[in-house]
């Protein structure tokens, strides 16, 4: 599993990061520091974080790809 976060609608709500402050690490200014970096391997052990972040981002910026 990858997991991308789109630069354009991300902004900065950081629900991600409240579900896994250890994968969806934020940037300086409280951004995904994912965010327009291109598909990101999910380890096994954020797999269900990952999905929990994409399903509850109010911009729809977090996509899994399977
Ligand atoms: Fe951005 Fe959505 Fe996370 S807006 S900071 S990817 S909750």
């Amino acid at each position: 599993m990858k997991v991308q976060v789109d630069g354009d609608l991300c902004s900065g709500h950081a629900r991600c990061w409240t579900i896994s402050r250890k994968f969806f690490v934020l940037d300086g200014d409280g951004y995904s520091a994912m965010r327009g970096q291109g598909p990101v391997d999910v380890p096994a052990e954020f797999e269900e974080a990952a999905r929990k972040a994409e399903a509850n981002c109010p911009e729809r910026a977090i996509q899994i790809l399977e």
